[in-house]
Formats: structure tokens, C-alpha cells, sequence
């Protein structure tokens, strides 16, 4: 049956849909360009107009407009489909199949929301208007411009606590509306009370929600939308829809912590900059944000929580293949607004004035050690030892054991010992398998890649069955897919003998099957106590494999 996916598809090229997010330049019969997620500088991603299907090598992924939405928005297929459809002009109601009953209602439902939350954007866009002293809040106090407060519908909630009720209801929105929009308290009037309104944008830049200042001094001085199906806290990117193409076309993030901070800084002309509420970054956030640049640099406060919530992103930096750095020269001011009040040039300046996010951390350990104490240099190095273990390149590893060591004044020897020992401890700690997970995705990843080559190298090369037990795929994408693969990989090697190299990769693929084997085993190890029966069973498995 012809579904809306493939009348989708046939509507909306496949260059047009990617040409939104990577530039794209003609190669052949294929188009180049590099990869939206920014790991590697040189044109590793690729697509097929002919075949409908892109491929980006560095990651290892592929498939086709639907796939490629969900990479790089971060979303689910089923948002995908419902993004292309309308891009494409296509009625998912006349398709049948997972486009049915509850689902459409859902979506029925989302869109009323988005129109309920679209008219309380505009009533209080007219509220500020009207509001002599809000205004005054806004523009002088704040020392927002007009074109800021338009581009971000900054508004302002009246004080009676029934107005946008009213108002709304007026419109023919019910109760129950209202409310699963977010916008009422418990008692169904409005929950938004003599604030300033500073909408959520989802990516299309449709209103999901609020986050509200309050004027003067007060708790809490900023009340959210409550999580709702349109809004999910642990997802939403404060000012990513303003900020997106800036981000794509000069390859970096800034990630500050408040919204007014966000604001402030698109105002000032750095307009790469968002938001995740606070400090509370989820790989979520991270995973999203990878997907536009691997550029990341975080603004945060050098205190507790921003030391934490950097510690955390370090730990999942390693695994997405993220460069993260720290912006940390605020001259004295307490946050990147206030910086900006002093002099915006001072924001820009900053934003280029970074360090590697291990070096900030290695530096802010320092701060509260006497490192010529031998416990303080047993604490330093137990924290920088643990910090190491999420920097997976060698050599930039090994630069950090020398830096560490020097400061402690050992030898890097010493250093290493400790490490080593801190492993095996860790081996056999509940938390190691915690802190394992991102390594795990790149192992991941590259297993994927070997089995993407050798099933490029089983079809196109035309390599014997046996030696590659792998099936090969029978989904059209996915072929096309390994076509380009192939062709990509291996088109121009002169003299090209694919037995040999499939036997290679059949080795490597033999080694890394091992190496996640292992893993496997010392993440069970971590799971069991010592006097587990299995205990002894799952060591000697895993010093058999270690031997061999
Ligand atoms: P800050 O208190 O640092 O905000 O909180 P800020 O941006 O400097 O605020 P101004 O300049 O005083 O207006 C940082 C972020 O933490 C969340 C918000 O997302 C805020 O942007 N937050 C803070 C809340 O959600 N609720 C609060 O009561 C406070
Ligand atoms: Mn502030």
C-alpha cells in the first residue's frame, strides 16, 4: 500500500529537507556536506537525491528525511511525520496504519493547546502594552529593545487572577483546556499573576509554555509552565528556536543558566546562546544540542552546583564526541546579563575566551586544597583521577596525567598507579556502571561501523557469503544506504580487493565483539555482591577472556 510516508517523501526532496540544516554541495551523483552534528570538520556527511537516503560517516548513521528529522531535532518519528506532512501538504487522517484513533486525537488535542497558548500569548503581548510601569520594568529596568521583546512575545500577566480565564474562555476555550495547556493554579484561575511573560518556543516556534518574573522581590521569583504534553522540562531548550541558525552557522553553543541571560545575550549579538532551566542539564539536552555543533561552551556560575552540573556534562561530553568549554571571565559580574549591562563587548569577548572544561575543573579542585598537604593531594588527585576516566582520547589524557602530576608534585608514574588501582575498585563498584554508559555508546557506535562496512562490502563488493555471516539487509533504505557507503568508502582505492579488507574488518569486528563482551561481564561484576554464587563464576568467565 502506498503510505503517507512514501506520498511525504515524494513530495519533499531529500537536499531540500537536509539543505535546511547543512550546506550541500554537489559530488558526483551524491551531495556533500558536513555532518550536523559537527564532530569532524570535513564533509563526512552525504546524501542521495536519486535514492531519497543521506548518510553521515562520522556517526554511522543514515536513512532517510523522516530519520534525519529525528537526528537532528531530537524527536520522535511519529513528531517527524507530523512535521514533513505538513511541510508536504499531506492529510495523515486519510492514511491509515499508526496514524489512528488515539494518536490523531492526541494530536488534535496538541494543536487546540498551541492555539489556546498562541492566544495567551498575544493577550498578554497586549497586556504589557497597556501596562505604564511593566513597560518601564521592561525596558529600563531590564533594558530590553523593541526588537527583543517582539522576537521573544515578551508580555505581562495582570494581577486580578481571573483575566486570561476570562479572556480566553470568551474565545471558547474550556476549563479543562486551559489547564492542560498549564495555564490555570489549583483553583482553575489563572496561574500566571502580575509577571512578566516570557514564552517556551518549541523548534517550529510555537508557544508551550511560560516561564514568569515576578516584578518586584518575591518567591518564586520565576513561576514555569507545569510539565504538559506539550511541554517537557527535561527536553525543552530555553531560546533554541531563536538561537538554531546561529548556531549552525558559526558552529558553537553557548549554555548560560537563566533565561534572562539568554535574552540579554541574543540582544548583545551572541545569539548562539540558550538555556536549560538552571543547572539542571540532562543528556537529553546535551543529545540535542551535539546534533547542531559539538562546539558546546558552558557559562555557568563557578559555584557549587555549576561546578556539579559541568562535572556532569563532562561525563557525558566523551561519549557524543563533544568539545566542551567554559566561559568563565565574567569581570566581576554575576551573571552573563549582568555582564552584558556593563558593556556588551565584554559578553562577546568572553565567549571567546574559553577553557577545556577538564582544565576549569582541575582548577576549581585546586581552589579549596592545600595541595602541598599530603591528604589535600590524596583528595585532589582522587577527584582529578575520576575526572580522567571521562576523557577517552589517549593523548589528551596522558597531557592531563602530566599536568596533574606536576601540580602534585609526584611522578606521573605514581599517578597512573593510583589510577589504576582506583579501576579496579572501581570494577567492582555499583557506580562504575553508572558512569560507564557513555563509553558504551561509542563502542556502540563503533560496532555499528564495522558491520555497516562489511554488509557494504558482502552487497556492493560482492564478498563471498561465509566469510561475512552477516544477513544482509532486505529494507530499500537501508540498501541504498550501504550503496552510498560502498561507493563512498572504497569507489576511488585503485586495485581495490574487497576479500582482503572484509577480512580485516572481520578481525577488528572479532576484537571489538571481545573487548564489549568484557565490558558486559565487569558491569554484570559491579551488579553482584562477593558472595554472590555467581560472583566467582562471572570473574573466572572474564579472566579466561582476558587472558585470551
Ligand atoms: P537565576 O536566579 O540565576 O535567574 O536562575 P536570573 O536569570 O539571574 O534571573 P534575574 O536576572 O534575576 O531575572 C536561573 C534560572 O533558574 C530557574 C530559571 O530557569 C532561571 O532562568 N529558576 C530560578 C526558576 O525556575 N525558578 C526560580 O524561582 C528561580
Ligand atoms: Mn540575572
Amino acid at each position: 500500500m502506498y503510505d503517507a510516508k512514501e506520498e511525504i517523501k515524494s513530495r519533499l526532496p531529500v537536499e531540500d529537507v537536509i539543505g535546511q540544516y547543512v550546506e550541500l554541495k554537489r559530488a558526483g551523483r551524491s551531495l556533500k556536506g558536513r555532518s550536523p552534528r559537527g564532530v569532524n570538520k570535513t564533509p563526512s556527511f552525504m546524501v542521495s537525491p536519486e535514492k531519497g537516503i543521506w548518510h553521515d560517516f562520522s556517526a554511522n548513521k543514515g536513512g532517510d528525511i523522516f530519520t534525519f528529522l529525528m537526528e537532528v531535532e531530537g524527536i520522535t518519528f511519529k513528531e517527524a511525520l507530523e512535521k514533513l506532512a505538513q511541510r508536504a501538504g499531506v492529510d495523515l487522517q486519510k492514511y491509515g496504519g499508526f496514524y489512528k484513533g488515539s494518536d490523531r486525537k492526541l494530536a488534535e488535542k496538541k494543536s487546540r493547546l498551541k492555539e489556546a497558548l498562541d492566544l495567551s500569548t498575544k493577550y498578554y503581548q497586549a497586556c504589557l502594552a497597556r501596562s505604564k510601569n511593566v513597560l518601564e520594568y521592561v525596558f529600563y529596568k531590564r533594558n530590553m529593545n523593541r526588537e527583543t521583546v517582539k522576537t521573544f512575545k515578551i508580555g505581562y500577566s495582570p494581577a486580578s487572577g481571573h483575566a486570561l480565564v476570562d479572556a480566553l474562555g470568551k474565545r471558547g476555550f474550556t476549563t479543562e483546556e486551559l489547564n492542560d495547556a498549564g495555564l490555570l493554579n489549583r483553583f482553575q484561575k489563572d496561574l500566571f499573576k502580575n509577571r512578566m511573560m516570557i514564552p517556551f518556543f518549541d523548534t517550529d516556534g510555537q508557544v508551550i509554555g511560560y516561564t514568569a518574573r515576578i516584578l518586584d522581590k518575591g518567591e518564586p521569583k520565576y513561576l514555569n509552565t507545569p510539565e504538559t504534553i506539550l511541554f517537557n522540562k527535561s527536553r525543552f531548550i530555553f531560546g533554541l528556536y531563536q538561537a538554531k541558525e546561529a548556531i549552525r552557522h558559526s558552529g558553537f553553543v553557548v549554555i548560560v543558566e537563566g533565561n534572562m541571560d539568554v535574552i540579554s545575550s541574543h540582544q548583545a549579538g551572541v545569539k548562539e546562546a540558550v538555556a536549560t532551566s538552571g543547572t539542571a542539564m540532562t543528556e537529553q539536552h546535551l543529545k540535542i544540542l551535539s546534533r547542531l555543533t559539538s562546539d558546546i561552551r558552558l557559562a555557568y556560575d563557578g559555584d557549587a552546583a555549576g561546578v556539579k552540573a559541568t562535572e556532569r556534562a563532562v561525563e557525558l561530553a566523551g561519549g557524543l564526541g563533544i568539545d566542551l568549554t567554559i566561559i568563565s571571565n565574567y569581570h566581576g559580574a554575576k551573571d552573563p546579563d549582568e555582564l552584558i549591562q556593563k558593556d556588551p563587548k565584554l559578553w562577546r569577548a568572553a565567549v571567546e575566551e574559553r577553557i577545556p572544561a577538564v582544565d576549569w575543573l582541575l582548577n576549581k579542585y585546586a581552589e579549596t586544597l592545600n595541595l602541598s598537604q599530603a591528604p589535600d593531594k590524596r583528595k585532589y588527585s582522587d577527584l582529578a583521577l575520576h575526572l580522567l576516566t571521562f576523557v577517552r582520547d589517549e593523548i589528551e589524557r596522558a597531557t592531563y596525567e602530566q599536568k596533574i602530576a606536576a601540580r602534585l608534585g609526584v611522578t606521573v608514574e605514581a599517578l597512573k598507579e593510583k589510577g589504576d588501582r582506583l579501576n579496579r575498585e572501581m570494577a567492582i563498584s555499583a557506580s562504575k556502571k553508572y558512569y560507564k554508559k557513555p563509553q558504551t555508546e561509542a563502542k556502540t557506535n563503533q560496532l555499528k561501523k564495522l558491520v555497516n562496512d562489511l554488509l557494504a562490502l558482502k552487497i556492493y563488493g560482492r564478498v563471498e557469503t561465509p566469510e561475512i555471516p552477516l544477513d544482509a539487509p532486505t529494507d530499500e533504505t537501508k540498501l541504498a544506504e550501504l550503496e552510498l557507503v560502498y561507493r563512498s568508502n572504497y569507489e576511488n582505492i585503485p586495485d581495490f580487493n574487497p576479500s582482503k579488507e572484509a577480512q580485516n574488518l572481520l578481525d577488528r569486528l572479532d576484537k571489538e565483539l571481545k573487548k564489549a563482551e568484557i565490558a558486559k561481564l565487569q558491569t554484570k561484576l559491579t551488579e553482584l555482591d562477593d558472595d554472590d554464587p555467581d560472583y566467582e563464576n562471572v570473574l573466572n568467565e572474564l579472566n579466561q577472556l582476558l587472558k585470551s
